[in-house]
């Protein structure tokens, strides 16, 4: 008689015999759901021998670093480090247009920074009074990605090197010699999130869209640039917080606003201006593998439309992505 009680109970045992009484693990989290009932699984098999890393890239949603230390270190008592590394990453994504780059880019300095980090800790793990030293990396994977990784080796494939933030496991385990802990590799989405809900975590992060690792750079045709950032940002969180508002959040599967730097031309007053435009999408999937767009109530649609060109400078115009996937993706880049 299979219960997530019941899961959760052999789980803990399971990590308690393998990392023993001294061993010590260290994960990277997000603020995803994935990475957030991961580490609040460690945190109750093994306490404050687990440390957590969360690494600000510069293109996380607005205030959304803050959001998560606050969630991680107050709600669920992590023991987490953030590392604020915003400044790199913004600069050295400067002139970056290709997608595939700036994905590259950024999964390859997500990993230095973490590695670095990673040396800090073990220092100061090894000079705390926690006993032992760091033998093991906690990684989020879920089965879909178990499968994935088995049997299919199409285009995803590509993304799928991005998705657990490419090549850390492998970087973690033969670089530092770290045993990886899958806790969450016999489980699908859907009982994560009960998971994470038997662990007392709050159903606004259970019910968490998904968020790419390389976040809103994707979400940027072209260069990102600090400014394009702030606008995507701003015009994001006025999009999910009207969605909150409506009630609708919790039935579409993921949603954000884009930028799209090419100007198009507005009216403001008796003047021609020329700002960018936003791409909004939101859409409805089961599986990511195939999605379609949300249909809002019209004005809905307006209601947001308005508030985005009132409210953040620079932009003149918004469109409302309609596009299913295939042949479009979830992401614009
Ligand atoms: P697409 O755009 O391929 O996205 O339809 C399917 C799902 O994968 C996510 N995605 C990514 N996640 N790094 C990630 O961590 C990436 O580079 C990446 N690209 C796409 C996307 O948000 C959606 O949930």
């Amino acid at each position: 008689n299979w219960t997530m009680s019941a899961f959760l109970d052999q789980e803990i045992t399971r990590i308690r015999t393998l990392v023993g009484d001294k061993g010590q693990v260290l994960g990277a989290v997000s603020g995803g759901v994935d990475s957030t009932v991961a580490a609040k699984l460690m945190k109750e098999a093994i306490g404050d021998r687990f440390w957590a890393v969360l690494v600000n890239n510069g293109v996380m949603r607005l205030n959304e670093s803050e959001q998560v230390e606050k969630d991680l270190k107050e709600h669920l008592g992590i023991h987490l480090t953030v590392v604020d590394a915003s400044k790199l990453f913004l600069s050295g994504l400067e002139g970056i247009t290709d997608p595939e780059k700036k994905r590259k880019f950024i999964g390859g300095t997500f990993i230095d920074i973490f590695e670095q980090e990673a040396k800090k800790i073990e220092d100061a793990a090894a000079g705390s009074d926690l006993p032992g030293k760091i033998e093991f990396f906690l990684q989020g994977t879920l089965y879909p990605d178990v499968i994935e990784s088995l049997s299919y080796k199409g285009p995803s494939a590509t993304i799928k090197t991005h998705h657990n933030v490419g090549g850390l496991p492998e970087r973690m385990s033969k670089g530092q010699g770290l045993k990886l802990i899958e806790p969450l590799r016999n489980l699908y989405k859907d009982e994560v999130r009960a998971l994470g809900r038997e662990l007392g975590i709050a159903e606004e992060l259970v019910m968490r869209h998904p968020f790419p690792g390389p976040g809103i750079a994707v979400r940027i045709l072209g260069e990102v640039t600090q400014e394009r950032v702030n606008i995507a940002r701003q015009a994001d969180h006025i999009f999910i917080s009207e969605i909150r508002k409506a009630g609708l959040y919790d039935k579409i599967s993921q949603s954000y606003a884009a930028v799209d730097p090419s100007r198009a031309v507005g009216v403001m007053g008796d003047k021609r201006v020329y700002g960018y435009i936003i791409i909004l999408r939101a859409v409805t999937t089961t599986d990511f593998m195939t999605a379609e767009a949300f249909e809002f109530p019209w004005a809905f649609l307006q209601k947001v439309m308005n508030r985005i060109v009132n409210e953040v400078d620079g932009v003149c115009r918004v469109t409302y992505d309609v596009t299913s996937k295939p042949p479009g993706t979830i992401e614009l880049e």
